[in-house]
């Protein structure tokens, strides 16, 4: 690789060359802050504190590690300045542990990696800004999904449209404060959108009990997921018998997480049963939770919408409820 494009890639430079990120209810947080100055901690370019200026701020603040950028020099992954007044206002770079290896760049970005148990250095990122009081953070939707503690979040809000030009990561935006806060409290939008409480979506998480025998991955397998989105709206995450694949199942591997072959202990009967079962419940599933839970998968389909895919946790859940619910001889409910 390149020396600019390793730069590129270490420090995640990825600038915010648009203002999609600031839907009416975060910029109602901002201003309910009464901050007076726009920090960003991780400026870049500098284009969300030109967002801030256009919003009203009369001072903005902002450091990067890099100095052919303007900015005073500050290694904001290892502390953060206390400005009084502040919000901070930033896109943090992102780089899980496994792409830096393979992108050839962890030597760069090792030092943060050896200071914190996290997997991506988003998350250290969060973690030093949560040391202000106020904040709106654009990071990886996979944030949501994360064990990340999330008390102190007054709102999380899906982005659909694309922020940036050279890359296609699904994005989230969150706004904190200094409050501690039931998960109840915390409000989760997509777009502009309200959906619910964080308290729901924990709540609506499928955990498998592993009580019945699925096995994923297995060439012997009688049921075909393909367990990602297509671009095609019409063609989502979906449960079928294996020769209704349009792929070359005798490929699936160890570690395929796209498409795959599930083996239960199952007459071919209850198998054809559960595979209805499966894709009833997971559109019950997604309809309910809005996708919130599934994981966000880089690109949209061609309506918009972000496309998911569906983890094997949650998938072996659905289909220990399926396998159970064909021993009970009761009609389908859904
Ligand atoms: C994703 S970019 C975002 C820039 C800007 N906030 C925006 O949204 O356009 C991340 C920025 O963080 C800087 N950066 C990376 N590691 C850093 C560190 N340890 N301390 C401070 N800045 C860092 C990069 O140089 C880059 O400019």
């Amino acid at each position: 690789m390149n020396r600019v494009l390793a730069k590129k890639q270490s420090l995640g430079q990825f600038f915010t060359t648009n203002d999609f990120w600031l839907k009416d209810h975060v910029l109602k947080f901002i201003k309910s802050t009464k901050a007076e100055i726009a920090f960003d901690p991780f400026a870049g370019d500098g284009d969300l504190l030109r967002v801030a200026k256009k919003i009203g701020f009369k001072k903005i603040k902002g450091l990067d590690i890099d100095k052919n950028l303007k900015w005073e020099y500050n290694d904001s992954l290892l502390s953060i300045p206390k400005i009084k007044k502040s919000i901070i206002i930033t896109n943090p770079p992102y780089l899980t542990n496994y792409s830096a290896k393979r992108k050839g760049v962890y030597e760069d970005v090792k030092k943060y990696f050896d200071i914190c148990n996290y997997d991506d250095i988003y998350q250290l990122a969060i973690e030093k800004c949560l040391e202000n009081e106020f904040g709106v953070m654009i990071i990886p939707e996979t944030f949501i999904n994360s064990k990340f503690p999330k008390h102190r979040l007054v709102s999380i809000t899906i982005i659909e449209e694309q922020l940036f030009n050279d890359t296609e990561n699904p994005v989230c935006v969150i706004c904190f404060n200094g409050e501690e806060k039931n998960y109840e409290d915390v409000k989760v939008y997509k777009n502009e959108k309200f959906l619910g409480s964080l308290g729901f979506f924990e709540k609506m998480r499928k955990i498998p009990s592993k009580n019945t025998y699925v096995k994923f991955n297995s060439l012997k397998g009688q049921i075909a997921l393909r367990a990602v989105d297509t671009t095609n709206p019409q063609r989502p995450i979906s449960f079928m018998k294996p020769e209704e694949m349009d792929y070359d199942l005798t490929t699936i591997k160890h570690s395929s997480r796209l498409i795959t072959l599930i083996e239960l202990n199952a007459t071919k009967d209850t198998i054809d049963k559960i595979i209805i079962y499966s894709n009833k419940a997971l559109f019950d599933f997604r309809k309910k939770t809005s996708d919130v839970l599934l994981s966000p998968f880089k690109g949209n389909k061609k309506n918009g919408e972000r496309r998911r895919r569906l983890d094997y946790l949650t998938a072996r859940a659905i289909l220990e409820e399926a396998h159970d619910f064909t021993q009970t001889g009761k009609l389908f409910p859904l």
